[in-house]
């Protein structure tokens, strides 16, 4: 393979997941974009289920990425050898040089940040998916106050599945907004992880009674209902994770699912809302387009800036796994991810792969 030419995790017309090596991104780089020497991409639920559930195919997939900056615009604030991560445009017709599962790629500038000290390189390839969907989840969609301005609100909140890197990434976004009481679903093995990034309230979500101990904590603590819940597990089944969570909660509640749920008290949270996007389920008899909301957009950036820079000390990812790996070991790997089947913590592929 020329170095010139990227090996990539490809999303065929057919939603087949194929290896390929022949794409030459060189001379199609945006006038606002970089051209990256990928050293990591980061693994999502999304990387699989955007091309077989929402049409996004034929693509190069992934979207998150750490690596080195090989071109970058004159004007912008990056520069060649720089040290990045961030993340990439979504939607239907997304161009193959956008997929972060392969050894080049192009980012757009406003979608990169220079990567600290702070925070090593295989987690910041883990972190803006997630933490821009807590964002939207926590500061836009439940109003509370930047981590940078919190406040001090002591009624109870719930995230059914905080062991979802979304789940755990909205925790410490609200502990850091200033609530003072959150209630919190998880195996139990790591229920005292939690209690060290913010939860007051762990639950099992397993127990058969798991909606009525919640009711009665609730109770307990005598700070009222709780005002807000997240589905941060996106099941489906009967009951999925929404289904419980609405068990637990009041009719007033303020209700988000990270999946579309046929209840409309449900707002999802988006990791990108900066543009317009299309989507083409199976089934819908067209695309359904996906709106942009710019201003939440950049306060859902400024959280993740946040994040960035108190990484390892008030936010964290505590299970980051680097897998130095075959293309096909690594299209195995995304398959259980998508299935819910690899369990806990985050997976990031090293570049190139084998
Ligand atoms: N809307 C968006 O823009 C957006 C963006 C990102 C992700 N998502 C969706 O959000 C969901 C989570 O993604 P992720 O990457 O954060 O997931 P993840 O890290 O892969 O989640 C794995 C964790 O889910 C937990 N879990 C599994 N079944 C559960 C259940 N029935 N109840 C509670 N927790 C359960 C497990 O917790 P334990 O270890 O405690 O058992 C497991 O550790 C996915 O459905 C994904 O597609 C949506």
């Amino acid at each position: 393979m020329s170095s010139r030419l990227s090996k990539a995790l490809y999303a065929t017309e057919d939603a087949k997941f194929v290896i390929r090596d022949d794409f030459d991104h060189h001379e199609s780089i945006a006038p606002n974009e970089m051209l990256i020497e990928t050293r990591y991409s980061g693994v999502n639920p999304a990387d699989t289920k955007h091309p077989t559930v929402l049409g996004i195919r034929p693509t190069v997939i992934g979207y998150d990425f750490a690596g080195r900056v090989l071109k970058a615009p004159p004007e912008s604030e990056f520069k060649e050898g720089d040290v990045v991560a961030g993340y990439t445009p979504s939607g239907m017709g997304r161009p193959v040089k956008y997929g972060a599962h392969q050894s080049l790629l192009a980012a757009p500038c406003d979608m990169a940040f220079k990567i600290p000290s702070n925070l090593p390189e295989a987690h910041a390839a883990a972190l803006t998916v997630v933490v821009m969907t807590a964002a939207d989840v926590v500061h836009n969609l439940f109003k509370f106050p930047m981590p940078t301005n919190p406040g001090d609100y002591t009624s109870p909140i719930l995230i059914w599945g905080a062991s979802s890197a979304v789940g755990l990434s909205a925790l410490q976004l609200a502990r850091a907004s200033g609530c003072k009481n959150i209630f919190i679903t998880a195996s139990p093995a790591r229920h005292d992880m939690f209690k060290s990034l913010g939860a007051t309230h762990t639950f099992d979500y397993s127990s058969a009674t798991v909606v009525e101990e919640i009711q009665a904590a609730v109770e307990a603590l005598g700070k009222g209902s709780i005002t807000h819940a997240l589905d941060a597990a996106g099941t489906v089944g009967e009951p999925s994770s929404a289904d419980l969570l609405a068990q637990s909660v009041s009719e007033s509640t303020v209700l988000s699912s990270v999946l579309l749920r046929p209840d409309r008290r449900f707002q999802m949270p988006v990791a990108l809302t900066k543009d317009v996007w299309r989507i083409h389920p199976p089934g819908a008899p067209g695309p359904i387009v996906i709106p942009a909301r710019p201003a939440d957009h950049w306060k859902a950036w400024s959280a993740l800036q946040w994040a960035i820079a108190n990484y390892g000390t008030t936010f964290k990812l505590p299970s980051v796994s680097v897998l130095d790996v075959t293309a096909e070991e690594a299209l195995a790997e995304l398959t259980g991810v998508e299935n819910g089947k690899r369990g806990f913590g985050k997976i990031v592929f090293q570049h190139p792969l084998k």
